[in-house]
């Protein structure tokens, strides 16, 4: 490519790309970010230079989003399974999402971004609890994309909090067992508030959900590319947003 056309590209990327209806963007898109250790590992690195490479495919998805009109976008940072990896990975992504979040707090303001987590935060360190606590009351009142982060989060242990929560209000006499309906629930999970992810998207070719917003995504479109989280660019992002342009949502209907 020439210097002119790189830069064409690019340009081009900023905005919507004309291919696609705005009308018909999906309003929440959420991302299983996979891939990180085997980006790595094919450049004979270690597999915490995939998790640094990975912050940035984020942020730069963050302000894609931004750009092309989306309005939420939910990350899967940290598992409740991925606890079981070696302590030294563990211990070096949580001091990254310390960092990243202490550092990007001043661009999230200017960019009216709206940071929220979800997932068990009692469990993580309480030096990233601080952090986190200081992003969401600082951006709470931020107009623009909302942005939520998974981590600890495991969709199971997210049901099951609600249904002891739900269970407590019934023993308190709060709540009638007839009254419990879907919106009932979904005002007791993490999520309470946000819309269902319409557009799920998983790097690196694994068809699975490893235990993702299993209530949200019941009718989320899904599309799974065989990229490298990392590699995950606006080129990438493009084509997963075309393909979810021609599917037919019918949910269950005809
Ligand atoms: C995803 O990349 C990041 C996290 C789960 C934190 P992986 O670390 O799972 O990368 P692979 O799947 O081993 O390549
Ligand atoms: C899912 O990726 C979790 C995150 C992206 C945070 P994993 O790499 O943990 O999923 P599995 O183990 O392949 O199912
Ligand atoms: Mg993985």
């Amino acid at each position: 490519m020439t210097a002119q056309s790189i830069t064409a590209q690019q340009t081009y990327l900023q905005v919507l790309p004309p291919d696609l209806d705005r009308a018909r963007l999906p309003k929440h898109v959420a991302v299983i970010m996979d891939g990180n250790g085997r980006w790595a590992k094919q450049r004979g690195l270690p597999r915490i230079m995939g998790h640094r490479r990975g912050v940035d495919t984020l942020k730069d998805l963050l302000r894609c989003c931004r750009d092309w009109g989306v309005e939420a976008l939910t990350a899967y940072a940290f598992s409740t399974e991925n606890w079981g990896r070696p302590l030294e990975e563990v211990d070096f992504l949580m001091t990254l999402f310390e960092r990243v979040l202490r550092q990007e707090l001043r661009e999230m303001m200017s960019e009216n971004v709206r940071i929220q987590f979800v997932g068990n935060l009692q469990a993580l360190p309480s030096s990233l609890q601080d952090e986190i606590t200081k992003a969401v009351e600082t951006t709470r009142n931020n107009p623009g994309i909302q942005f939520t982060v998974a981590t600890n989060y495991g969709g199971r242990q997210e049901i099951l909090q609600a249904c002891r929560s739900i269970a407590t209000k019934v023993q308190q006499g709060l709540i009638d067992p007839s009254e419990i309906d879907e919106a009932l629930f979904e005002r007791h999970l993490y999520t309470a508030g946000n819309s269902d992810p319409d557009l799920l998207i998983r790097t690196s070719g694994e068809m699975r959900i490893s235990n993702f917003l299993l209530w949200q995504v019941a009718y989320a479109e899904l599309y799974v590319t065989d990229t490298l989280w990392p590699d995950f660019n606006r080129a990438e992002f493009h084509q997963a947003l075309s393909a979810y342009q021609q599917r037919d949502r019918r949910f269950g209907k005809v």
